[in-house]
């Protein structure tokens, strides 16, 4: 299309009716998220972090002066209109698994009791061999995988019916499961289906619920490494239901600040020999992640970033031969907040080596509750507006965002935002911004900037 035309205009419902937001997995972050929503709610915090609740979008030329806040350009859910639901093989509500978990202050948590003791996790659908630290009790059992998604649906209609829900939207905050890349039961909808028949051992658990997700319709966001939603066989049956997806795994403490400073030294061509980055980390996450094969998936989503943002096949003076290492080790006394330090070598000119170092000490679903909610909404919003399939403008979320094959994602957080903000205002015939900027010297360029 055309920039400068308008553009054609996009029929979004009206956010009208309650939204069921599902949490397959209801541990640190799912509780994270519920319980700030509810303090938000009842005024005792801010929700600092969500773009959908204090992000601003500009409109129009910058000599308009114009820019509205997000939530009053897009229809989104409000927080009233939002009901909590998830799955966990641990039966403790939410209440108690955010106590478990000792994310938030005591104080806080006892004025949330009420609200978050009545999120009580549904049996969850739980195979040992994808996650080999964890077991519990609150699983389902069926006669075979299949059995298993129908089972799935059949929670998520009712919680819908139960709770007077018009939509739902689920996002994946469970444990990060062993690496299997896809096999031949993945290569379309049908295979999978008899696979699941099957009780097909490549199948795994996020695989199952991101199945029984897009068969209701119900939107998929997927915050883990895992893969599920990233395969072609699943990104053609949400095009067939018509159902967006995004994913994976969301981009909070470490890769977050990678992907601020990576684009910074590649835009100043600046080389880069080598990233060190090493974690330590205590919460049940880290348990899971000390096991092989589940850091291997995190491993895979944690390296790609550079090698997308630095592509060193155009500047392989520069980037050719960098030694990226990621490291993430277990430590329980530090529970929920993660320190990481990133050791990185850099170049100038004439070659001369610097150093760079950082250490952040984060708070891993205090950074990742936000973004929880905003995919909640968006996701929301997209399936209203129509959009299906992989919704690329969420890659602003993700260590690994989700795009068509044949495309290579965008990892850098400012163009992320970019493409966010233009898809908003794209979803409300806003003229879309490129930042170029001549109009407002005497070039007639004929749109925004
Ligand atoms: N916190 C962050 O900054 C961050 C960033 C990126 C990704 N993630 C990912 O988000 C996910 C959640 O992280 P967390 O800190 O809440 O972990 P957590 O261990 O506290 O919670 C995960 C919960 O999922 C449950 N679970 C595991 N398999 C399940 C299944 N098949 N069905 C239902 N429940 C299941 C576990 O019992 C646990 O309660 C992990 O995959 C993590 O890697 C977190």
């Amino acid at each position: 299309m055309n920039m400068n035309q308008k553009q054609a205009k996009i029929d979004i419902k009206k956010p009208q009716g309650k939204l069921a937001v599902l949490t397959p997995g209801m541990g640190a972050v799912a509780t994270t998220f519920f319980a700030g929503v509810e303090a938000v709610k009842r005024g005792l915090a801010q929700p600092i972090g969500s773009y959908t609740q204090m992000g601003q979008v500009r409109l129009g030329k910058r000599d308009e002066n114009r820019s509205k806040k997000v939530m009053d350009l897009v229809p989104l859910a409000s927080l009233d209109q939002l009901v909590f639901g998830g799955w966990d093989l641990f039966p403790e509500n939410a209440y108690e698994s955010a106590k478990h978990a000792k994310v938030l202050e005591k104080d806080l948590l006892e004025a949330l009791k009420e609200p978050l003791s009545q999120i009580k996790p549904m049996p969850a659908v739980f195979d040992r061999d994808f996650v080999k630290r964890l077991d519990g009790p609150n699983v389902k059992h069926g006669k075979n995988k299949y059995d298993l998604a129908q089972q799935l649906r059949a929670d998520i209609r009712n919680f819908m019916k139960d709770n007077g829900c018009d939509r739902a939207v689920m996002v994946w905050c469970a444990s990060t499961e062993v690496y299997t890349p896809p096999t031949e039961v993945h290569a379309s909808i049908r295979s999978f289906e008899q696979g699941m028949k099957d009780n097909d051992p490549n199948i795994s658990p996020s695989q199952i619920y991101a199945y029984a997700a897009l068969m209701e319709r119900v939107p998929y966001a997927n915050g883990s490494p895992n893969i599920s939603v990233e395969m072609p066989c699943m990104q053609e049956l949400a095009l067939e239901m018509g159902t967006p997806i995004c994913g994976s795994d969301f981009k909070t403490g470490q890769t977050l600040i990678k992907t601020v400073l990576a684009p910074g030294l590649r835009n100043r061509l600046l080389g880069v020999s080598g990233w060190y980055s090493t974690n330590i980390l205590g919460n049940r996450d880290g348990e899971v992640l000390d096991d092989p094969g589940s850091f291997k998936s995190k491993e895979v989503s944690k390296t790609g970033v550079l090698t997308d943002i630095f592509s060193a096949e155009k500047y392989p003076e520069l980037y050719n031969d960098i030694s990226h290492v990621v490291r993430i080790n277990y430590y329980p006394p530090r529970g929920d907040n993660k320190e990481g330090w990133d050791n990185i070598d850099i170049f100038g000119w004439l070659g001369y080596p610097m150093q760079i170092k950082v250490n952040f000490l984060c708070r891993d679903s205090i950074l990742a509750a936000p973004i929880v909610l905003d995919l909640a909404l968006f996701m929301d919003l997209a399936s209203r507006a129509n959009m299906r399939g992989i919704q690329e403008w969420l890659s602003f979320y993700f260590k690994a965002p989700i795009v068509k094959e044949g495309l290579s994602p965008e990892h850098d957080l400012s163009v992320q935002l970019l493409k966010l903000e233009n898809t908003l205002r794209f979803f409300t015939q806003e003229e879309l911004i490129n930042h170029l900027g001549l109009t407002y010297y005497g070039v007639n360029e004929g749109q925004s900037s």
